[in-house]
This record gives structure tokens, sequence and C-alpha cells, in this order.
């Protein structure tokens, strides 16, 4: 049978993906400084590898000859999530995927060069070189309606741009409004979380959070690295990372929960998925709608301050003057601030849109790299009302155009969308679920989340999969609800 033939394939490629994460993981966390150069080079050597096998014409011929088979439905999953996969790849000619990651890492360079020197000029050739390769990526792999299409694909699989537009029209509006509204609201105090808090207690609280959702230990791991991550070494071993602001209580324990949300999907996915094309979360937005949910909705809850406040006191007891209530109002306070990754739950999307739209019209040529600076600025005094006066806390805070992931940022924004139309069905389907949370019980929400979501691992789109869990397709509506909720709550309106 070609199936089984072609599931050892994909196990044996597997091996080579956990060695090169392991080395990876090394290498963001414990490594030596002096070993970097060595060791990207001996990563790039086993990923190149599993890369090869990959896109090999055995695995070709075996998706071709399974496909003709009698499959069961995972078998089916397997082959179809495969065959699209191994198409895509086929699809760009290879001289091309080099020189676009030649350009990308010397756009890296110049980024963080740019960024360094506040120098927009320095990055611009580079970009412009990027944006010209992903146009062409985009057109070998193929669209109807738009050339973004063929991008977005890549990260947020089925998902066309004019739908994505229909969802960001009402939610901007929605959110442009909601920010002028809480200006009337009573700001709440943050200053609370901005003390000095070591970092061996903030670790503690952090451990108690994560062994509070149910993150296996003795699955997985947590370290520090500079930015936060997780990674699926294999089956059972699921690590998170995260980092410490010894003058910010808010980073490291949401940090950690936020990755424990991502953690929790994969140590969900059944491990006979493990190494298959199906053994990964559905989408980047469906991962980040887990996360997500974690980190905003659970954890951001006064339900679940009114029970983590305990262990917080017992770690911090200097917050036995505040209230559960003050904490939750603190951990959720609203900023028109410059930069995308530290923006809270009202203007996170305002970030995102603006991206999007840049990218988008760069992509269709309706707009130059050079052009950027500007319409950036233009955007952020529309939807946040405030203006960088500096190109690297605006145009030039982000890596992600100089590697080439155009089409990627919508899966941060989507992930919120998602998170919170998931919520609305697990408040449905669990009556108790605010009892539960503020008791510490965190299992039923769990329970729900791995029957499904984690349970399916990738073996349907996301948008299938929205409609199966939900009922319905992707639908702003219930964070536009959500988000009214509980701001009105803290802001008192
Ligand atoms: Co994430």
């Amino acid at each position: 049978m070609s199936i089984n033939k072609l599931k050892e394939r994909y196990l044996l490629i597997s091996k080579y993906n956990t060695a090169a994460a392991l080395l990876q993981w090394d290498f963001e966390t414990h490594m030596p400084k002096k070993a970097a150069e060595k060791r990207a080079d001996v990563i790039g050597e086993i990923s190149g590898k599993a890369f090869e096998m990959s896109v090999s014409d055995e695995i070709g011929k075996l998706l071709e000859d399974a496909q003709k088979e009698e499959l069961n439905e995972v078998e089916r999953a397997i082959v179809k999530v495969g065959k699209k996969e191994y198409d895509k790849f086929k699809k760009i000619p290879s001289d091309l995927f080099k020189e676009l990651n030649i350009s990308a890492s010397k756009a890296q360079a110049a980024w963080e060069e740019a960024k360094t020197k506040n120098d927009f000029n320095i990055f611009k050739p580079h970009l412009e070189k990027v944006v010209d390769l992903t146009k062409k990526v985009a057109d070998h792999l193929g669209y109807e309606e738009n050339r973004y299409d063929a991008l977005l694909d890549l990260y947020e699989p089925g998902l066309k741009t004019s739908e994505l537009k229909k969802v960001i029209e009402p939610l901007r509006e929605f959110l442009v409004n909601y920010l002028n509204k809480l200006d009337n609201g009573k700001k709440p105090d943050n200053s609370i979380l901005k003390r000095y808090f070591p970092i061996e207690k903030q670790k503690e609280l952090s451990l108690r959070a994560l062994k509070l959702m149910k993150y296996d230990f003795d699955a997985g791991r947590m370290d520090i690295s500079m930015h936060p991550f997780t990674t699926t070494i294999g089956p059972n071993d699921v690590r998170i990372t995260t980092r410490y602001n010894e003058h910010d209580l808010n980073d490291s324990l949401y940090s950690t929960i936020h990755e424990g949300g991502h953690a929790l999907y994969e140590q969900g996915i059944p491990e006979e998925f493990s190494g298959l094309p199906i053994g990964d979360g559905a989408s980047m937005a469906i991962h980040e709608s887990q996360s997500r949910f974690w980190e905003n909705i659970i954890g951001r809850s006064l339900e679940f301050w009114n029970y983590f406040y305990n262990d917080l006191i017992e770690v911090f007891p200097e917050f036995k003057e505040n209230t559960p209530e003050e904490i939750f109002k603190a951990v959720n306070f609203v900023e028109r601030s410059f930069i995308r990754t530290e923006a809270d739950e009202v203007t996170y999307n305002l970030h995102i849109m603006l991206r999007f739209e840049i990218e988008e019209a760069l992509i269709n040529d309706r707009i130059k790299v050079e052009d950027l600076p500007k319409i950036w600025n233009e955007k952020m005094k529309d939807y946040l009302g405030v203006v960088p006066e500096k190109d690297s806390e605006g145009v030039l805070q982000d890596v992600h155009w100089a590697h080439g992931s155009f089409g990627y940022f919508p899966s941060y924004m989507l992930g919120n969308l998602y998170s919170a139309q998931f919520y609305n069905k697990m408040r449905k389907d669990l009556q108790d679920l605010d009892k539960q949370i503020s008791e510490g019980n965190f299992e039923p929400a769990l329970k729900w989340l791995r029957d499904k979501i984690h349970s399916k691992g990738s073996m349907y789109e996301p948008g299938e999969l929205v409609k199966m869990v939900t009922g319905e397709s992707l639908n702003p509506k219930y964070f536009m609800d959500y988000i009214e909720n509980k701001f009105n709550k803290v802001y008192e309106l």
C-alpha cells in the first residue's frame, strides 16, 4: 500500500525536523553566543535535507498512488494536506526560492541597521527586491482574483482577500469609534504592575499559571529566550519560552500564558498524527486563537483574577493592598501606542489592519515601497490617532517584511476573531464556565478545546474547522461583542 510507504517517508522526514527543532531551540535558549554561525550552518543543512525529501519525486509518486487507494478519513486528510504542500513547493522554481532566501537574509541585516539608525532609506532597496521576488512567488503559486490570495493561502489556507476585507471593514469602524468612547471612561491604574518584581518570583507565578492551565510538564519545559516562542520537538516534547522584565509584571506572566496556549494545542494533537502532514495546528491563525484564548479571554478576565489573586499575593504579598478587580482592570489598560507587540486587545487589530492594507496594496502594485513611511503615518493617524516621530517606531518596527512574510500579519488578527467566536460557542456549551474559571477549574474549557479543535490537528482547513466548531463561518461580531462587554466593565462605561 502506497499510503503506508508514504507515512513511513513522512515519519523519516520528521526525524530530521526533530533534530533541527532541537538545535534551533538550543540556539535560542542555552547555546553560547560564539557558536551561532556554525550552528546556523548545521540547522540549515538538516532542514534543507528534510525539505528536499519532502518535495522529492518519490513523495510525489506516493501521493499520486495513495490517492487511488481505499483510504479512511484520517488517511485521506494526510494525502490531501500532503499533496497541497507538495504542489505548492513544486510550483516555485528552486532558483527563485534560493534568491528570495538570500535577499531576505540581506534585507534582515539592512532592516536591523535601518531600525537602529532610524533610516528607512537603508532598508528601502532591500525591501524593494524582496517585494519583487515575493510577487514572482505569488505569480508562480497562482490565484484567481487577487495576487495577495496566493500569499494569504500560505498562512491561512483557503481564505480569500475579498473575504478578509469584508471582515475588516465593520471591525475597523467599530474599533476606531470604541477607542474614542474609552477616552470618556475611567482609566485603570496600571502603575501597580510597573513596580520591582524579582525574576525568581515572576518565574514562580508563571509556573503556577501553567500548572493551572494543565500544561503537561512531563511533556515539555519552560526556558528563557529573547522572544518567547513555543516549539514542538516531537511527540510529548512541546517546549515554551518566556522572558522577564523586572519592572513589568505583565510581560512574563502573559507571555507565558500565551505560549502555554500554543503548547496546549500542540500537546492536544493526537500522537498518531505526529510527523504527518496533519500533525500541526490547522493554521497560524487557529494557533493564535488558542494562545489568545488563554492569554486574553481567560487570563485577562475578572473570573481568572478572582481565583489567581491568591497565588499572586502568595508570591507578591504587596498586592494585598489591591483587589482582584483592580488587578483585572490594570491588566486591561488600553493605550493608543505605536508598537504592535505592546498593544492591548482593543488597539491590536488596528495595528494589523494597517499592515494588511499596506502589504496588499504593495503586492498589487497600487503603492510603492518608497511611499511606505508616509502611508504608515497617515494610517496611524486615521486609526489610532497617534503618529510616531521616528520610523523605527513606525514602519521599521517589525521584521516580517524583511523576511518576505507577506500574508502573515492577518493571522494575528484572525486569531483574535476566532478566539472570540470559539469562546461564544464554548459559553453556550458550558453553562458554568464563569463559575469554573473563578474556581480555578479550567479542565472543562480545555476539554472543549481538545475535543473540538486540538484533536483534529490540521485535517481541516481553518474555514471548515470554524464552521464545524461554531456552525458558521468567520464572523467578527463575536469579537466586537466581547470587547464591548469586557471594556465597558474595565472603563466603567
Ligand atoms: Co503566538
